[in-house]
């Protein structure tokens, strides 16, 4: 029998900001739990995760794809259903988001799909976490994140929770995917050892 997250889509948008390897470990997390990934990637984002990664994107698709459960659209494809608010989403999310792509989401300039997902999300009041990435931060930047803010984001910026003694990158990621699924309601609460006084 499928489960109700057999027939939900999530969507992931992975812009040329540095921090691919939170968008690959979102993704695998999103496809774990069984929803169908809905994915576009901008140019500079296919550019990015190639450098970081080390592996070509249409590898990681094809990986990511071996369930059946992902869609890619291209970021130039304006007639993609991820462009409709009319096609059910239960959640978005930029991973990572680039100072550009922030600039043109706050602004509602939708010339790319990725902008015009998250405008979407906006606009349909859906879940939208957004996972920016630049240091330092201008004001225009911080303004641009606080627009989306207030428009009902989550922007929750790559920052580890040094408390939490994390020994590696792999850690630090691992969390982050934790906060960035609980932020648009994958996840019902942090797992116990990331909570503070929730034990190991
Ligand atoms: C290797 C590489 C790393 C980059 N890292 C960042 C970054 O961390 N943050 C950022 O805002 N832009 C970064 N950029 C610049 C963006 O990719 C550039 O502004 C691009 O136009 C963003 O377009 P997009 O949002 O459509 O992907 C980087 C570019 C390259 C080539």
């Amino acid at each position: 029998m499928s489960s109700k997250a057999d027939r939900e889509n999530v969507a992931l948008a992975v812009s040329g900001a540095s921090g691919s390897v939170i968008a690959r470990r979102f993704a695998a997390a999103v496809l774990e739990q069984g929803f169908h990934l809905q994915f576009v990637c901008t140019r500079y984002g296919r550019l990015t995760w190639e450098h970081e990664l080390e592996e070509s994107l249409d590898d990681a698709l094809a990986e990511l794809g071996a369930l059946g459960k992902l869609t890619v659209h291209k970021p130039g494809d304006m007639a993609s259903a991820l462009a409709s608010g009319s096609f059910p989403v239960r959640a978005y999310a930029v991973i990572p988001c680039s100072m550009a792509s922030a600039a043109a989401i706050a602004t509602g300039v939708g010339t790319s799909l990725v902008h015009r997902m998250a405008d979407v999300a906006i606009k349909e009041r859906r879940p939208l976490v957004v996972i920016p990435r630049e240091a330092p931060l201008s004001p225009i930047h911080l303004r641009n994140l606080l627009t989306l803010s207030e428009a009902g984001a989550t922007v929750l910026p790559p920052m580890p929770a040094f408390y939490q003694r994390l020994e590696s990158l792999e850690e630090v990621v691992g969390e982050i995917v934790q906060r960035a699924l609980a932020a648009v309601g994958l996840i019902g609460e942090l797992p116990q050892g990331m909570q503070w006084g929730g034990g190991e």
